[in-house]
Protein backbone atom coordinates (compact mmCIF):
# COMPACT_ATOMS: atom_id res chain seq x y z
CA UNK A 1 0.00 0.00 0.00
CA UNK A 2 1.45 3.26 -0.91
CA UNK A 3 2.24 5.47 1.67
CA UNK A 4 0.61 8.31 -0.05
CA UNK A 5 -2.67 6.39 0.41
CA UNK A 6 -5.34 9.04 2.32
CA UNK A 7 -6.32 8.27 5.35
CA UNK A 8 -9.80 6.93 5.40
CA UNK A 9 -10.27 7.92 8.69
CA UNK A 10 -11.00 4.37 9.85
CA UNK A 11 -7.53 2.98 9.76
CA UNK A 12 -5.12 5.01 11.54
CA UNK A 13 -2.07 6.92 9.68
CA UNK A 14 -0.87 6.61 6.39
CA UNK A 15 2.77 5.62 7.10
CA UNK A 16 0.89 3.24 10.24
CA UNK A 17 -0.36 1.58 7.14
CA UNK A 18 2.63 0.63 5.85
CA UNK A 19 4.42 -1.04 8.98
CA UNK A 20 3.61 -4.67 8.20
CA UNK A 21 2.46 -6.90 11.26
CA UNK A 22 5.45 -8.59 13.55
CA UNK A 23 3.99 -12.04 12.31
CA UNK A 24 5.72 -13.64 15.27
CA UNK A 25 3.17 -12.55 17.21
CA UNK A 26 0.09 -13.47 14.72
CA UNK A 27 1.87 -17.20 14.47
CA UNK A 28 1.61 -16.56 18.56
CA UNK A 29 -1.69 -15.73 18.60
CA UNK A 30 -2.77 -18.83 16.60
CA UNK A 31 -0.87 -21.25 18.59
CA UNK A 32 -2.42 -19.42 22.28
CA UNK A 33 -5.88 -19.38 20.19
CA UNK A 34 -5.27 -23.55 19.32
CA UNK A 35 -4.31 -23.90 23.13
CA UNK A 36 -7.44 -22.37 24.22
CA UNK A 37 -9.50 -24.63 21.98
CA UNK A 38 -7.52 -28.25 23.16
CA UNK A 39 -8.14 -26.78 26.39
CA UNK A 40 -11.89 -26.59 26.33
CA UNK A 41 -12.33 -29.83 24.15
CA UNK A 42 -10.34 -31.47 27.38
CA UNK A 43 -12.31 -29.89 29.52
CA UNK A 44 -15.54 -31.57 27.87
CA UNK A 45 -14.07 -34.64 27.83
CA UNK A 46 -13.37 -34.46 31.11
CA UNK A 47 -17.32 -33.35 31.88
CA UNK A 48 -18.67 -36.74 30.32
CA UNK A 49 -18.95 -39.28 33.13
CA UNK A 50 -17.80 -42.13 30.58
CA UNK A 51 -14.26 -40.45 30.36
CA UNK A 52 -11.24 -41.32 32.68
CA UNK A 53 -8.97 -39.48 31.26
CA UNK A 54 -7.06 -37.35 32.65
CA UNK A 55 -3.72 -36.50 31.66
CA UNK A 56 -4.87 -32.41 31.47
CA UNK A 57 -5.19 -30.73 27.67
CA UNK A 58 -2.45 -31.86 24.87
CA UNK A 59 0.15 -28.35 25.10
CA UNK A 60 1.01 -26.78 21.69
CA UNK A 61 4.67 -26.71 22.08
CA UNK A 62 6.26 -23.64 21.56
CA UNK A 63 9.28 -23.19 19.26
CA UNK A 64 8.07 -19.58 17.27
CA UNK A 65 8.99 -17.38 19.78
CA UNK A 66 12.00 -15.70 20.66
CA UNK A 67 11.66 -15.90 24.58
CA UNK A 68 13.79 -17.89 27.54
CA UNK A 69 11.23 -20.06 29.05
CA UNK A 70 13.35 -19.74 32.14
CA UNK A 71 11.84 -16.65 33.49
CA UNK A 72 14.37 -14.23 35.73
CA UNK A 73 16.98 -14.76 38.13
CA UNK A 74 16.25 -16.00 41.37
CA UNK A 75 18.20 -12.92 43.38
CA UNK A 76 16.33 -10.40 40.68
CA UNK A 77 13.01 -12.06 41.06
CA UNK A 78 14.05 -11.58 45.10
CA UNK A 79 15.11 -8.23 44.63
CA UNK A 80 11.79 -7.17 43.01
CA UNK A 81 9.31 -8.79 45.86
CA UNK A 82 11.64 -6.97 48.35
CA UNK A 83 11.18 -3.83 46.48
CA UNK A 84 7.58 -3.95 46.64
CA UNK A 85 6.98 -5.35 50.12
CA UNK A 86 9.92 -3.12 51.80
CA UNK A 87 8.28 -0.48 54.12
CA UNK A 88 8.23 2.62 52.32
CA UNK A 89 11.05 4.65 52.51
CA UNK A 90 11.14 7.94 51.03
CA UNK A 91 13.72 6.11 48.66
CA UNK A 92 11.55 3.38 47.75
CA UNK A 93 8.30 4.78 45.83
CA UNK A 94 9.14 2.94 42.59
CA UNK A 95 8.44 6.39 41.24
CA UNK A 96 10.21 7.89 38.52
CA UNK A 97 14.16 7.57 37.99
CA UNK A 98 16.41 10.14 35.74
CA UNK A 99 15.61 9.68 32.30
CA UNK A 100 18.76 7.71 31.80
CA UNK A 101 18.22 5.47 34.67
CA UNK A 102 19.13 4.51 37.64
CA UNK A 103 23.14 5.44 38.45
CA UNK A 104 23.70 2.50 39.91
CA UNK A 105 22.61 0.06 37.28
CA UNK A 106 24.42 2.51 34.81
CA UNK A 107 27.74 1.85 36.60
CA UNK A 108 26.99 -2.30 36.36
CA UNK A 109 26.52 -1.56 32.90
CA UNK A 110 29.76 0.28 32.22
CA UNK A 111 31.86 -2.81 34.78
CA UNK A 112 29.84 -5.27 32.76
CA UNK A 113 31.94 -3.66 29.73
CA UNK A 114 35.27 -4.10 31.13
CA UNK A 115 34.51 -7.25 32.99
CA UNK A 116 33.03 -8.73 29.52
CA UNK A 117 35.28 -7.05 26.99
CA UNK A 118 38.32 -6.11 28.53
CA UNK A 119 39.73 -7.63 31.72
CA UNK A 120 38.06 -10.26 31.59
CA UNK A 121 39.96 -11.40 28.59
CA UNK A 122 43.16 -11.71 28.23
CA UNK A 123 43.46 -13.17 24.33
CA UNK A 124 43.48 -10.75 21.99
CA UNK A 125 45.16 -7.59 21.18
CA UNK A 126 41.94 -5.87 20.24
CA UNK A 127 41.21 -5.31 23.70
CA UNK A 128 43.11 -2.38 24.35
CA UNK A 129 40.86 -0.68 21.48
CA UNK A 130 37.69 -1.17 23.79
CA UNK A 131 36.10 2.62 24.45
CA UNK A 132 34.66 2.06 28.04
CA UNK A 133 31.83 4.11 28.02
CA UNK A 134 31.66 7.01 29.96
CA UNK A 135 27.97 6.77 32.41
CA UNK A 136 26.61 9.81 31.06
CA UNK A 137 26.45 8.07 27.56
CA UNK A 138 24.89 4.93 29.15
CA UNK A 139 20.91 4.98 28.90
CA UNK A 140 18.24 2.29 30.70
CA UNK A 141 15.68 1.96 28.18
CA UNK A 142 12.21 0.22 27.92
CA UNK A 143 13.55 -3.18 26.16
CA UNK A 144 16.02 -2.78 23.48
CA UNK A 145 12.57 -1.49 21.46
CA UNK A 146 12.72 1.23 23.43
CA UNK A 147 16.35 1.98 22.56
CA UNK A 148 15.22 1.59 18.22
CA UNK A 149 12.89 4.32 18.66
CA UNK A 150 14.90 6.57 20.84
CA UNK A 151 18.27 5.90 18.39
CA UNK A 152 16.47 5.82 15.09
CA UNK A 153 14.59 8.92 16.27
CA UNK A 154 18.06 11.04 17.36
CA UNK A 155 20.29 9.67 14.77
CA UNK A 156 18.21 9.89 11.93
CA UNK A 157 15.42 12.12 9.85
CA UNK A 158 12.52 11.40 8.00
CA UNK A 159 13.72 10.10 4.45
CA UNK A 160 16.87 9.10 5.58
CA UNK A 161 18.47 5.78 4.23
CA UNK A 162 18.95 3.57 6.63
CA UNK A 163 20.64 -0.39 5.65
CA UNK A 164 19.18 -3.58 7.13
CA UNK A 165 20.15 -7.14 6.50
CA UNK A 166 17.99 -8.98 3.95
CA UNK A 167 17.21 -11.39 6.16
CA UNK A 168 17.31 -10.17 9.87
CA UNK A 169 14.81 -8.97 13.07
CA UNK A 170 11.32 -7.06 11.22
CA UNK A 171 11.17 -4.76 13.53
CA UNK A 172 14.55 -2.70 12.12
CA UNK A 173 12.05 -2.19 9.16
CA UNK A 174 8.76 -1.62 10.48
CA UNK A 175 10.11 0.73 12.78
CA UNK A 176 12.53 2.75 10.25
CA UNK A 177 9.45 2.94 8.20
CA UNK A 178 7.00 3.97 10.94
CA UNK A 179 9.02 7.12 11.51
CA UNK A 180 9.87 8.15 7.45
CA UNK A 181 13.20 6.51 6.69
CA UNK A 182 13.81 4.53 3.64
CA UNK A 183 15.56 1.34 3.52
CA UNK A 184 18.61 -0.01 1.64
CA UNK A 185 18.09 -3.69 1.57
CA UNK A 186 21.86 -5.24 2.13
CA UNK A 187 22.12 -8.68 0.74
CA UNK A 188 23.33 -10.87 3.11
CA UNK A 189 26.45 -13.66 1.58
CA UNK A 190 26.36 -17.39 1.84
CA UNK A 191 27.35 -16.82 5.78
CA UNK A 192 23.96 -15.26 5.62
CA UNK A 193 26.13 -12.42 7.73
CA UNK A 194 26.29 -8.68 6.36
CA UNK A 195 30.03 -7.48 6.02
CA UNK A 196 32.15 -5.27 5.13
CA UNK A 197 32.25 -6.30 1.74
CA UNK A 198 28.45 -6.22 0.81
CA UNK A 199 27.83 -2.74 2.78
CA UNK A 200 30.47 -1.38 0.39
CA UNK A 201 29.16 -2.87 -2.52
CA UNK A 202 25.78 -1.10 -1.63
CA UNK A 203 27.30 2.07 -1.23
CA UNK A 204 29.56 2.15 -4.09
CA UNK A 205 26.40 0.89 -6.17
CA UNK A 206 24.90 3.87 -4.49
CA UNK A 207 27.33 6.49 -5.55
CA UNK A 208 27.53 4.78 -8.76
CA UNK A 209 23.20 5.56 -9.27
CA UNK A 210 23.55 9.40 -7.69
CA UNK A 211 21.21 7.24 -5.07
CA UNK A 212 20.61 9.31 -1.67
CA UNK A 213 23.54 7.73 0.18
CA UNK A 214 23.71 5.40 3.77
CA UNK A 215 23.02 7.73 6.64
CA UNK A 216 22.94 4.41 8.83
CA UNK A 217 22.77 0.79 9.63
CA UNK A 218 21.32 -1.49 12.08
CA UNK A 219 22.08 -5.23 12.73
CA UNK A 220 22.03 -8.28 15.29
CA UNK A 221 25.08 -10.63 15.67
CA UNK A 222 24.36 -12.57 16.70
CA UNK A 223 21.42 -12.88 14.47
CA UNK A 224 17.90 -13.34 14.79
CA UNK A 225 16.78 -15.09 12.52
CA UNK A 226 20.07 -17.04 11.37
CA UNK A 227 22.10 -17.21 14.36
CA UNK A 228 25.18 -15.99 12.08
CA UNK A 229 27.46 -14.31 14.16
CA UNK A 230 30.28 -11.97 12.87
CA UNK A 231 33.82 -12.64 14.03
CA UNK A 232 35.73 -9.71 15.57
CA UNK A 233 37.68 -9.27 12.55
CA UNK A 234 34.43 -8.88 10.47
CA UNK A 235 32.94 -6.41 13.47
CA UNK A 236 36.00 -4.17 12.98
CA UNK A 237 36.27 -3.66 9.36
CA UNK A 238 32.25 -2.63 9.38
CA UNK A 239 32.86 0.02 12.31
CA UNK A 240 35.59 1.23 10.03
CA UNK A 241 34.20 1.34 6.82
CA UNK A 242 30.92 3.09 9.09
CA UNK A 243 33.20 5.22 10.63
CA UNK A 244 35.14 6.43 7.17
CA UNK A 245 31.68 6.84 5.24
CA UNK A 246 30.02 8.57 8.55
CA UNK A 247 26.77 6.29 8.96
CA UNK A 248 26.01 5.45 12.54
CA UNK A 249 26.12 1.76 12.95
CA UNK A 250 23.56 0.32 15.31
CA UNK A 251 24.97 -2.81 16.59
CA UNK A 252 22.42 -4.76 18.49
CA UNK A 253 24.09 -6.89 20.60
CA UNK A 254 20.78 -8.33 22.39
CA UNK A 255 21.90 -12.38 21.61
CA UNK A 256 25.51 -11.58 23.57
CA UNK A 257 25.95 -14.15 26.00
CA UNK A 258 24.16 -17.05 23.90
CA UNK A 259 27.17 -18.60 21.99
CA UNK A 260 28.61 -21.79 21.44
CA UNK A 261 31.96 -21.44 21.02
CA UNK A 262 32.09 -21.00 17.21
CA UNK A 263 32.76 -17.68 16.95
CA UNK A 264 34.26 -15.00 19.52
CA UNK A 265 31.91 -12.93 21.26
CA UNK A 266 33.38 -8.87 19.97
CA UNK A 267 31.02 -5.64 21.01
CA UNK A 268 31.15 -3.33 18.34
CA UNK A 269 32.42 -0.12 21.29
CA UNK A 270 35.99 -2.27 20.79
CA UNK A 271 36.32 -0.90 17.70
CA UNK A 272 34.47 2.28 17.65
CA UNK A 273 37.25 4.56 17.82
CA UNK A 274 38.76 3.06 14.69
CA UNK A 275 39.37 5.94 11.46
CA UNK A 276 38.30 8.54 13.73
CA UNK A 277 40.26 11.68 13.72
CA UNK A 278 39.78 12.47 17.41
CA UNK A 279 40.06 8.52 18.37
CA UNK A 280 36.46 8.52 20.37
CA UNK A 281 33.20 7.14 19.00
CA UNK A 282 31.06 9.00 16.82
CA UNK A 283 29.37 6.92 14.92
CA UNK A 284 28.93 3.29 16.86
CA UNK A 285 25.65 3.01 19.26
CA UNK A 286 25.41 -0.80 21.17
CA UNK A 287 22.12 -1.39 21.84
CA UNK A 288 21.87 -4.50 23.95
CA UNK A 289 18.49 -5.96 26.50
CA UNK A 290 18.08 -7.77 29.83
CA UNK A 291 15.63 -10.00 27.26
CA UNK A 292 17.73 -12.83 26.41
CA UNK A 293 20.94 -13.80 28.06
CA UNK A 294 18.66 -11.96 31.22
CA UNK A 295 16.24 -14.04 30.91
CA UNK A 296 14.10 -10.98 31.84
CA UNK A 297 11.95 -10.12 28.22
CA UNK A 298 8.77 -9.08 30.46
CA UNK A 299 10.51 -6.75 32.80
CA UNK A 300 11.00 -4.28 29.54
CA UNK A 301 14.56 -3.40 30.33
CA UNK A 302 17.44 -2.62 27.62
CA UNK A 303 20.04 -0.18 27.29
CA UNK A 304 22.09 1.38 25.13
CA UNK A 305 25.82 3.35 24.69
CA UNK A 306 25.55 6.48 22.82
CA UNK A 307 28.19 8.66 21.42
CA UNK A 308 28.12 12.04 22.97
CA UNK A 309 27.23 13.90 19.99
CA UNK A 310 23.59 12.24 20.61
CA UNK A 311 23.44 12.16 24.16
CA UNK A 312 20.85 14.94 24.89
CA UNK A 313 19.18 14.56 22.28
CA UNK A 314 18.11 11.24 23.23
CA UNK A 315 18.10 13.04 27.03
CA UNK A 316 15.05 15.14 25.97
CA UNK A 317 13.66 12.15 23.61
CA UNK A 318 13.51 9.70 26.36
CA UNK A 319 12.21 12.33 28.37
CA UNK A 320 9.12 12.94 26.78
CA UNK A 321 8.52 9.70 24.84
CA UNK A 322 9.25 7.03 28.12
CA UNK A 323 10.49 9.33 30.95
CA UNK A 324 12.03 6.63 32.20
CA UNK A 325 12.58 2.91 32.08
CA UNK A 326 9.94 0.71 34.42
CA UNK A 327 11.85 1.88 37.74
CA UNK A 328 11.06 -1.83 39.35
CA UNK A 329 12.71 -3.90 36.49
CA UNK A 330 16.13 -1.80 37.12
CA UNK A 331 15.86 -1.87 40.92
CA UNK A 332 16.14 -5.39 40.62
CA UNK A 333 18.39 -5.89 37.29
CA UNK A 334 20.66 -4.53 39.71
CA UNK A 335 21.32 -8.02 40.41
CA UNK A 336 22.21 -9.47 37.54
CA UNK A 337 25.73 -9.20 37.52
CA UNK A 338 25.65 -11.10 40.72
CA UNK A 339 28.08 -14.69 40.61
CA UNK A 340 24.87 -16.62 41.85
CA UNK A 341 23.10 -14.91 38.67
CA UNK A 342 25.42 -15.31 36.46
CA UNK A 343 26.16 -18.82 37.44
CA UNK A 344 21.97 -19.44 37.09
CA UNK A 345 21.92 -17.83 33.94
CA UNK A 346 25.33 -20.00 32.07
CA UNK A 347 22.55 -23.21 33.38
CA UNK A 348 20.23 -21.60 30.59
CA UNK A 349 22.82 -21.28 28.17
CA UNK A 350 23.86 -24.67 28.70
CA UNK A 351 20.34 -25.63 28.10
CA UNK A 352 20.24 -23.93 24.55
CA UNK A 353 23.40 -25.92 23.79
CA UNK A 354 21.60 -29.17 24.66
CA UNK A 355 18.43 -27.93 22.28
CA UNK A 356 20.84 -27.12 19.30
CA UNK A 357 22.02 -30.17 19.33
CA UNK A 358 18.52 -32.04 19.96
CA UNK A 359 17.48 -29.81 16.78
CA UNK A 360 20.53 -29.55 14.47
CA UNK A 361 20.88 -33.84 15.27
CA UNK A 362 17.54 -34.36 13.12
CA UNK A 363 18.84 -33.19 10.05
CA UNK A 364 20.54 -34.77 7.00
CA UNK A 365 23.87 -34.98 6.30
CA UNK A 366 25.68 -36.04 3.65
CA UNK A 367 27.87 -38.88 5.72
CA UNK A 368 25.11 -39.97 7.68
CA UNK A 369 25.14 -43.65 8.03
CA UNK A 370 22.75 -44.32 11.43
CA UNK A 371 19.22 -44.88 11.08
CA UNK A 372 17.70 -42.06 8.91
CA UNK A 373 14.17 -43.01 9.91
CA UNK A 374 14.73 -40.26 13.07
CA UNK A 375 16.30 -37.24 11.07
CA UNK A 376 14.05 -34.86 8.27
CA UNK A 377 15.20 -36.94 5.38
CA UNK A 378 17.28 -35.06 2.17
CA UNK A 379 16.88 -31.34 4.57
CA UNK A 380 20.91 -31.44 4.87
CA UNK A 381 22.73 -29.89 7.67
CA UNK A 382 25.59 -28.77 5.14
CA UNK A 383 22.89 -26.65 2.85
CA UNK A 384 19.61 -26.08 4.03
CA UNK A 385 20.46 -24.62 7.67
CA UNK A 386 22.26 -21.55 8.24
CA UNK A 387 25.25 -21.43 11.05
CA UNK A 388 23.45 -21.47 14.33
CA UNK A 389 26.65 -19.76 16.00
CA UNK A 390 24.95 -17.79 18.86
CA UNK A 391 21.20 -16.76 19.76
CA UNK A 392 18.38 -19.25 20.04
CA UNK A 393 17.44 -20.06 16.06
CA UNK A 394 17.74 -22.83 13.94
CA UNK A 395 17.07 -20.57 10.17
CA UNK A 396 16.24 -23.45 7.65
CA UNK A 397 15.66 -22.97 4.57
CA UNK A 398 13.73 -25.51 2.17
CA UNK A 399 15.42 -24.44 -1.34
CA UNK A 400 13.95 -25.04 -4.33
CA UNK A 401 13.43 -28.73 -3.72
CA UNK A 402 11.12 -29.08 -1.16
CA UNK A 403 8.50 -26.02 -2.15
CA UNK A 404 6.25 -26.17 -5.21
CA UNK A 405 3.06 -24.50 -6.64
CA UNK A 406 0.38 -26.59 -7.19
CA UNK A 407 -2.15 -25.34 -9.65
CA UNK A 408 -5.62 -26.97 -8.52
CA UNK A 409 -8.06 -25.98 -11.09
CA UNK A 410 -9.20 -22.24 -12.08
CA UNK A 411 -6.73 -19.82 -11.43
CA UNK A 412 -6.47 -20.89 -7.47
CA UNK A 413 -2.78 -22.37 -6.59
CA UNK A 414 -2.01 -24.74 -3.37
CA UNK A 415 1.07 -23.34 -2.24
CA UNK A 416 3.32 -25.73 -0.39
CA UNK A 417 6.02 -23.09 0.78
CA UNK A 418 7.03 -22.95 4.59
CA UNK A 419 3.92 -20.91 5.34
CA UNK A 420 1.90 -23.58 4.42
CA UNK A 421 4.13 -26.14 6.17
CA UNK A 422 4.13 -23.84 8.86
CA UNK A 423 0.62 -23.75 9.02
CA UNK A 424 0.26 -27.19 8.55
CA UNK A 425 2.92 -28.28 11.45
CA UNK A 426 0.81 -26.02 13.90
CA UNK A 427 -2.63 -27.46 12.58
CA UNK A 428 -1.61 -31.22 12.81
CA UNK A 429 1.16 -31.51 15.11
CA UNK A 430 0.29 -28.92 17.52
CA UNK A 431 4.47 -27.72 16.88
CA UNK A 432 4.25 -23.61 16.29
CA UNK A 433 7.47 -22.75 14.36
CA UNK A 434 7.60 -19.01 12.51
CA UNK A 435 7.97 -18.48 8.69
CA UNK A 436 10.51 -16.43 7.30
CA UNK A 437 7.98 -13.99 5.82
CA UNK A 438 8.54 -12.47 9.00
CA UNK A 439 12.44 -11.79 8.07
CA UNK A 440 12.63 -11.53 4.70
CA UNK A 441 13.15 -8.78 2.41
CA UNK A 442 9.35 -8.34 0.68
CA UNK A 443 10.75 -7.36 -1.83
CA UNK A 444 12.95 -10.38 -2.93
CA UNK A 445 12.39 -11.62 -5.67
CA UNK A 446 13.22 -15.50 -5.02
CA UNK A 447 10.85 -15.32 -2.77
CA UNK A 448 13.15 -16.68 -0.02
CA UNK A 449 10.30 -15.60 2.81
CA UNK A 450 7.92 -18.46 1.37
CA UNK A 451 11.13 -20.91 1.53
CA UNK A 452 12.50 -20.79 4.74
CA UNK A 453 11.25 -20.71 8.42
CA UNK A 454 12.70 -20.29 11.88
CA UNK A 455 13.17 -22.43 14.88
CA UNK A 456 13.32 -21.01 18.30
CA UNK A 457 14.66 -23.28 20.72
CA UNK A 458 14.56 -21.38 24.20
CA UNK A 459 12.35 -23.53 25.23
CA UNK A 460 13.18 -26.57 27.53
CA UNK A 461 14.88 -29.78 26.29
CA UNK A 462 11.87 -32.07 26.88
CA UNK A 463 9.32 -29.85 24.48
CA UNK A 464 12.11 -29.09 21.49
CA UNK A 465 12.56 -32.71 21.62
CA UNK A 466 9.20 -33.61 21.55
CA UNK A 467 8.38 -31.24 18.72
CA UNK A 468 11.54 -32.41 16.39
CA UNK A 469 9.91 -35.95 17.07
CA UNK A 470 6.53 -34.48 15.67
CA UNK A 471 8.15 -32.86 13.34
CA UNK A 472 10.38 -35.44 11.57
CA UNK A 473 7.29 -38.30 11.06
CA UNK A 474 5.06 -34.96 9.66
CA UNK A 475 8.00 -34.40 7.50
CA UNK A 476 8.88 -37.52 6.35
CA UNK A 477 5.07 -38.75 5.78
CA UNK A 478 3.16 -35.86 4.76
CA UNK A 479 5.63 -33.28 3.18
CA UNK A 480 8.00 -34.93 1.30
CA UNK A 481 5.13 -36.93 -0.30
CA UNK A 482 3.45 -34.33 -0.88
CA UNK A 483 5.87 -32.18 -2.81
CA UNK A 484 6.72 -35.53 -4.44
CA UNK A 485 3.45 -35.96 -5.79
CA UNK A 486 2.55 -32.12 -6.66
CA UNK A 487 5.71 -32.80 -9.09
CA UNK A 488 4.54 -35.67 -10.29
CA UNK A 489 1.25 -33.73 -11.33
CA UNK A 490 3.73 -31.57 -12.70
CA UNK A 491 3.76 -29.13 -10.42
CA UNK A 492 5.67 -25.74 -10.73
CA UNK A 493 9.04 -26.06 -8.65
CA UNK A 494 9.65 -22.08 -8.44
CA UNK A 495 7.84 -20.51 -6.29
CA UNK A 496 6.60 -16.76 -8.31
C1 LIG B 1 17.51 -9.02 17.31
C2 LIG B 1 16.49 -8.52 18.30
N1 LIG B 1 16.57 -7.25 18.72
C3 LIG B 1 15.66 -6.76 19.58
C4 LIG B 1 14.60 -7.52 20.05
C5 LIG B 1 13.59 -6.89 20.98
O1 LIG B 1 13.82 -7.21 22.28
P1 LIG B 1 13.39 -6.39 23.58
O2 LIG B 1 12.62 -5.20 23.16
O3 LIG B 1 12.61 -7.34 24.39
O4 LIG B 1 14.67 -6.00 24.23
C6 LIG B 1 14.50 -8.85 19.66
C7 LIG B 1 13.39 -9.69 20.14
O5 LIG B 1 13.22 -10.83 19.80
C8 LIG B 1 15.47 -9.36 18.75
O6 LIG B 1 15.42 -10.63 18.32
Amino acid sequence: MSSKKKNDGNSGSSRSQIVRSFKVMDVMRGANELQEKLNREHAERKASPETTDDDGPEKVLHLEVGQPESGAPQAVASAAVEALTMPRAKENVMGYTDAFGLTDLRHKIRQHYIDKYRSGDKEGSNNDALQVPDVSQIVVTTGSSGAFLLAFTACFDPKDTVAIASSGYPCYRNILQALGCSIATVGINDEYKITATELEKEIQSRKQTSSPSIKGLILSSPSNPTGSMLTPQELKELCELCNREDIVFMSDEIYHGISYGNVKEATALQYAAGNTKSNSNRNIVVINSFSKYYSMPGWRLGWMVVPERFVQSINKLQQNMFINAPTVSQTAALKCWDSNTIEELETHVSKYRANRAAILNRFDTKDRSDDTQNVLKGLMLETNVAPADGGFYVYVDLGEDFVCMEPSGDNNETVLDSVKLCELLLEREHVAVTPGIDFEDPECPQNLGRRRFRISYAGGTQIITKAMDKFVGFWNNVWVPSIAAAKKRGSKRKLE
